[in-house]
């Protein structure tokens, strides 16, 4: 059977999103679904336009979904789904700021996935994405290995361009990464950033690199302010779209995403920006590495951050 995935919201965010996993052309179906009436059919219909000039067979539906599920059913049997349902910030606003609203929307989303398709993996985008990633898991009721989040790979990808950028040399000479949060708790990782195999702090004295640390730390705001309206959806989607195909071709490699941890890093029972090994099930494991006391400290301060926030979750 060919592979289907699934992409919620059919915004800026989850359009680019399915767009890019079919331009893969690994999955025989992309469904985007949306609430508002004919626009995920006819951005699918744009989609599929474009497959004899871009050369892809993956096949894109959209389909409006309402309040009470109708539409759902067209996410049966799907492999992965992508929930990018949820409002994005505006200038000033951070991504906390969103709890309440995209809570009732990411609720919703979820308790239908586990309705119409309780075998898939589930990548939760929506802001704020750790504690969006903990409410669809207590809402779909999955194991906590099929349901993650994407902040990790973005945020490195955010942290290796400037990297890339400041030193003048291509991004594929940058290895970078960064854990934790993704807000003001986020943990880039100077300590695990090399360039052609040198490490960072070589390169660049520490007060170039905190530059590069708090400049990836406000990522996306520094996108929202010049945006003006919406957020940041090319490197997220991009982002996005790798973590799903790393799950349908079972690939094992790690990356960094919002996963639940227990006793990584001391620190329990939380989801949280970690390392982890990507499969067809989701999380394989997660992947504790060596990082310095001051990271360490770091994602400790971050798991706390987060889990309070979690807690409230459950009531939204
Ligand atoms: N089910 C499906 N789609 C929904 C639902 C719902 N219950 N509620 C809202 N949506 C849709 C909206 O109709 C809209 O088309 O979600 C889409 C969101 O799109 P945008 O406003 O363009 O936002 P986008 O940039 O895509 O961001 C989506 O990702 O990065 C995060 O913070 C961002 O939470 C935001 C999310």
């Amino acid at each position: 059977m060919g592979k289907k995935v699934t992409v919620v919201g059919a915004g800026f965010y989850g359009s680019t999103t399915a767009q890019r996993l079919a331009e893969y052309d690994i999955f025989e179906t992309v469904v985007l679904t949306d609430i508002i009436d004919g626009k995920p059919a006819g951005l699918a219909l744009d989609m599929n336009q474009s497959r004899p000039i871009e050369g892809f067979e993956t096949k894109v539906v959209g389909v409006t979904t309402g309040p009470n599920g109708e539409g759902y059913e067209a996410i049966e049997g799907s492999d992965v789904v992508v929930v990018t349902a949820g409002l994005p910030r505006k200038p000033g606003m951070s991504r906390m700021d969103l709890l309440e609203v995209n809570a009732k929307i990411v609720r919703q989303v979820a308790e239908n996935i586990a309705k119409y398709a309780p075998n898939a993996v589930v990548i939760v985008v929506s802001n704020p994405v750790d504690e969006m990633t903990a409410l669809a898991q207590l809402a779909t009721q999955f194991p906590k290995n099929r349901v993650f989040g994407q902040a990790g790979v973005l945020d490195t990808a955010r942290f290796t361009n400037s990297i890339a950028e400041t030193l003048a040399v291509p991004v594929k000479s940058v290895k970078a990464l960064t854990l934790g949060s993704h807000g003001d708790t986020m943990v880039p990782v100077p300590s695990r950033c090399t360039v052609d195999g040198k490490p960072l702090s070589d390169l660049l004295p520490a007060d170039k690199i905190e530059e590069l640390v708090v400049r990836t730390r406000n990522g996306g705001a520094e996108v929202v302010a010049l945006l003006k309206t919406g957020s940041a959806y090319y490197a997220p989607s991009a982002a996005a779209a790798r973590m799903a195909k790393a799950v349908v071709e079972d690939s094992g490699e790690v990356l960094p995403v919002c996963a639940w941890v227990d006793g990584e890093y001391g620190i329990s029972g939380v989801y949280l920006g970690v390392e982890a090994q990507i499969g067809a099930k989701g999380i394989k494991k997660v992947v504790e590495d060596k990082l310095t006391d001051t990271e360490v400290a770091g994602l400790k301060e971050a798991a706390e951050a987060v889990r309070a926030k979690q807690a409230d979750v459950a009531n939204l």
